[in-house]
């Protein structure tokens, strides 16, 4: 039969694969050197002269090495193994290396051939095969790595961070005393002073918005919200498994073979909700809005700049802290790697690529704000949608849409293409190892491939707009059946990409392309069929459940807590001085701390930062369009509910 196989692939041109492992059994697995090591750390560095170095090693061998072909064939499935082939080690050089280095005091030139020679001797004695030093990362002296001395930077920062706080007590005693003495007069005072009141801020947060009906009926929004921001939270906390340094790489590629964790592998998708959501909201705000005056193309600059303005303080405060004293929050062996060289350093060159949200266009920063591509996907499309909306009327308007939608569709398609792309962002071992993936990079964050869903949520807010103002109502049995089915289907969608994740052959270049344009439109017309019943009020479960009060403070948290919560995950990472266990209950356990602990760190983060800033923006705005009056730009009476809000 093989023969046979030969022969034909051999007439027919194609020549075999390269042949691939997917599954080792234990004992097969153990033949490989471990990936990770970690060297005692503590007791590394109280020793004297003690010298603790991180270190990236390329595994090689003879080309007939038959240990060495296995290892390749199993990491060459890329979609659901590590790359065996580079191994990580945390290495105490006096100890573990004592051979070669002995107590004399090297040049890194010499450190690097050293470790490099001493590793290959313990990997060739124990497992036959030859490694080099492939990236010496760094080395800590006795000291460790705690940073002492702070910079013009890191002061300049907590001079900041010092003036928000004094604002706000400043604010809250000027609140308390105003009270106090005027009860009857709360409208009195200088309201930019109050605007940093903790006292109002706290009622802010907690109560919810009354106005516009219209705007009322989007209450069902929070829950929607709050639930998509936890479990994206819940996605990121894998990373903490999957980076690296644990003690049984094997079990995490065992996950990707069970039907649960493929479907939370693939829940980068459910990101879409979001763009479903913001798109939607920007519609109907602006319907809403230009009822009475019509904005006009002059209109566009000052929308951005609101936007702008609501979103950029508090992402620029938590990028100012990452930039500077989030370094200096622990120490180990893997603090210089994740925090201190890791997202410390592309925080302090690219932060201005955040500020402008354009830094999804830049893979070179890695780690910064990881998380906050899409306030970035958001931002564009939000100028995209408010260009279209401003700059056209009736049928050119929905001939753009149609347009946009089309591109939403191809443009992943040829993504995939050019670059030669998986079909959907598959959160693979290597990549989140080392976050390096062209399918992210080059597909996932791009403004222009999440276009879809954008313009769904665009679409749909259109849709709602005017059919609650022909008193249109969604009544129809089947309709409010189907409600049920939004979060099955979500799932099923989430499910149907496993295929990219078994065994066998990767997934053609057709069959790759198609997936990539639909599957987020796919997506989208779910949420969106939900959101058009929810808004609706349609008479579900689904709906009361989304209306829920007690959605309201997690949702008002949310882009707190979506700002935030990654700087544990570093933190976490950071502070590992061993390998760390995989299990579904440690992950469930880092998920929930992680989220609790955003939420908490949240709270004083909106009263003191998020919530004043909105407020005083929302106030100079005032008085300026009093002082302008030309009544070209409609300023927004809620923030809350003004425009999409990730
Ligand atoms: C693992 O697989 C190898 C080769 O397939 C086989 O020889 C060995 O017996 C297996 N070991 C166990 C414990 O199943
Ligand atoms: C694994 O890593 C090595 C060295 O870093 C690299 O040469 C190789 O291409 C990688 N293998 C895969 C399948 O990515
Ligand atoms: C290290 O240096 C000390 C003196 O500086 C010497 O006494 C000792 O023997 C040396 N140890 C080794 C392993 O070379
Ligand atoms: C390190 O030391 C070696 C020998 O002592 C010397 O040849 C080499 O130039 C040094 N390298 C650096 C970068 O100083």
């Amino acid at each position: 039969m093989p023969a046979l196989w030969t022969v034909l692939t051999v007439v027919l041109g194609t020549w075999p694969a390269e042949a691939l492992i997917f599954h080792l059994n234990e004992s097969e697995y153990q033949r490989m050197p471990p990936l990770f090591g970690l060297d005692d750390y503590q007791v590394c560095l109280s020793e004297p002269g003690g010298l603790y170095c991180l270190a990236r090693l390329d595994l090689y061998a003879e080309p007939d090495n038959q240990l060495m072909r296995m290892i390749q064939e199993y990491s060459a499935v890329v979609s659901k193994h590590y790359n065996h082939t580079a191994l990580d080690r945390g290495i105490c050089v006096r100890r573990t290396c004592a051979d070669y280095v002995g107590n004399r005091t090297l040049n890194r030139t010499e450190l690097e051939e050293a470790i490099s020679a001493c590793v290959n001797h313990e990997i060739l004695r124990q497992y036959g095969l030859k490694a080099h030093l492939s990236r010496l990362y760094y080395c800590d002296g006795p000291g460790g790595n705690t940073i002492d001395n702070a910079d013009v930077l890191d002061w300049c920062v907590a001079g900041i961070c010092a003036a928000f706080i004094t604002a706000s007590i400043l604010g809250t005693l000027y609140d308390y005393v105003l009270n106090f003495y005027h009860e009857d007069e709360k409208q009195r005072g200088n309201k930019y002073l109050l605007s940093f009141s903790a006292i109002r801020n706290w009622q802010w947060l907690v109560t919810a918005d009354h106005g516009d009906p219209r705007l009322e009926r989007l209450k069902g929004f929070h829950g929607a919200r709050s639930i998509t921001n936890v479990l994206i939270v819940f996605g990121h906390s894998i990373s903490l498994m999957g980076a690296g340094f644990i003690d049984s790489p094997h079990t995490f590629e065992n996950t990707y073979e069970q039907t649960p964790y493929r479907i939370i592998y693939n829940g980068l998708t459910i990101v879409q909700v979001f763009f479903v959501m913001s798109g939607f909201l920007f519609v109907y705000n602006y319907l809403i809005r230009t009822e009475k005056t019509k904005a006009s193309w002059k209109a566009i600059p000052v929308i951005m700049l609101i936007r702008w303005w609501r979103l950029t303080p508090s992402y620029a405060v938590m990028v100012a802290f990452t930039a500077t004293w989030l370094r200096f929050l622990g120490t180990g062996p893997l603090w210089n790697l994740y925090v201190t060289s890791g997202v410390v350093a592309d925080c302090r060159t690219y932060w201005w690529h955040h500020l402008l949200f354009i830094h999804n266009y830049f893979p070179n920063d890695k780690f910064c704000a990881v998380q906050s591509w899409h306030i970035a996907v958001d931002t564009q499309l939000f100028f995209v949608g408010l260009l279209v909306y401003v700059l056209t009327r009736k049928v050119a308007r929905q001939v753009m849409l149609g347009i946009l939608l089309v591109l939403g569709i191809v443009l992943p398609a040829l993504q995939v293409w050019f670059y030669d792309l998986d079909g959907m962002m598959l959160l693979a071992p290597e990549f989140l190892r080392t976050m390096e993936s062209d399918t992210f990079h080059y597909l996932h964050v791009y403004g222009h491939t999440n276009l879809a869903g954008y313009v769904v949520g665009m679409i749909c807010g259109e849709l709602i707009y005017r059919w609650q103002t022909d008193g249109h109502k969604i009544t129809h049995s089947l309709y409010t059946k189907g409600l049920w089915l939004v979060v099955p289907a979500i799932i099923a969608l989430l499910y149907s990409g496993q295929g990219f994740y078994a065994d066998g052959e990767r997934a053609s270049l057709p069959v790759r392309m198609v997936y990539a344009s639909t599957n987020r439109l796919v997506l989208a017309l779910i949420a969106a069929f939900g959101f058009i019943g929810v808004v609706m009020k349609s008479k579900t479960i689904l709906r009361h459940l989304m209306e829920w009060r007690g959605w309201l403070v997690p949702s008002r948290l949310s882009y707190s807590v979506f700002l935030l919560h990654f700087n544990f995950i570093f933190l976490l990472l950071g502070l590992k001085t061993s390998m760390s266990p995989v299990s579904y209950y440690y992950m469930a356990l880092w998920h929930l701390g992680i989220t609790a602990l955003s939420y908490i760190v949240a709270v004083p983060f909106f009263l003191l930062v998020e919530a004043p800033l909105n407020r005083l923006m929302k106030n100079i705005l005032t008085n300026f369009s009093h002082l302008s009056s030309n009544g070209e730009v409609q300023l927004p009476k809620q923030e809350k509910t003004q425009f999409s809000r990730c």
